[in-house]
């Protein structure tokens, strides 16, 4: 696991940007995994400025999403698919992008399907993801056990907690989601986490600890061979 400290917010974006152009310039027809939250934002900003400059082609890629509420419509301005074709989608010329369907009637057929298209598709080339303050990645949240594939997961106060600010009085808040399980992100070849912002400092704190812990779902990527975390300097504890 290597780990690149920045100064700001901004430079992490920009440094992770840096290896999508190295990724789609070497692969262009990347298969990768994209996060949602607040965390990737500035990076989607950079990707598509870059695309918008002529320095980035996402016609060739295709990408699969690490989770999605359920059940939720896709045109709910809180989904993840809402949410991926305002920040990118709408705005890149992607190939072709999937999310877990949070509309499908069966869920367990939906995460078979998913996890069937991702290996179809021959796995996961870069794999993008954010930490939950409670150390979930996708929605992976702290557990005893964990699931390989992708599938449906209750959500936990602290993960129902931090999202809440998204869904106002009128809006009821899914507490289930579909999400890639830790074997699907652990698969992917190369793995990029980015940390940002001092609410995040004791949960990174966790992560460098360097045991596996299984309260800790993020710990798991200390298993992985190509795994880098970019921190900007808040995260790392000031
Ligand atoms: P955040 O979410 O980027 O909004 O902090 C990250 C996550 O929960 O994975």
């Amino acid at each position: 696991m290597k780990k690149v400290v920045l100064d700001t917010y901004e430079e992490v974006c920009r440094a992770v940007a840096d290896i999508y152009t190295e990724q789609l310039t070497k692969k262009p027809d990347s298969i990768l995994g994209l996060a949602t939250g607040s965390t990737p934002v500035g990076l989607y900003e950079e990707l598509v400025r870059r695309h918008r400059a002529g320095e980035l082609d996402f016609s060739k890629a295709r990408s699969f999403n690490l989770d999605e509420y359920y059940p939720i419509s896709k045109s709910h301005p809180q989904s993840y698919d809402y949410f991926m074709r305002e920040n990118l989608f709408d705005k890149i010329n992607i190939g072709q992008y999937a999310l877990p369907n949070g509309e499908a009637g069966d869920p367990e057929a939906e995460c078979a399907g998913y996890d069937a298209a991702i290996e179809a598709a021959g796995g996961i080339d870069l794999m993008l993801l954010g930490i939950g303050h409670n150390g979930h990645i996708g929605f992976n949240e702290p557990s005893v056990s964990y699931s390989l594939g992708t599938y449906l997961v209750d959500l936990t106060e602290s993960s129902l907690k931090a999202n809440s600010r998204f869904f106002g009085p009128d809006t009821p808040q899914p507490t289930r989601a579909l999400t890639m399980g830790l074997g699907s992100i652990l698969n992917s070849r190369r793995i990029v986490l980015m940390i940002c912002g001092a609410s995040k400092a004791p949960i990174a704190g966790r992560l460098f600890e360097g045991k596996v812990h299984s309260d800790v779902p993020a710990s798991f990527l200390l298993l992985h061979p190509d795994t880098t975390i970019f921190l900007d300097k808040e995260a790392n504890g000031g």
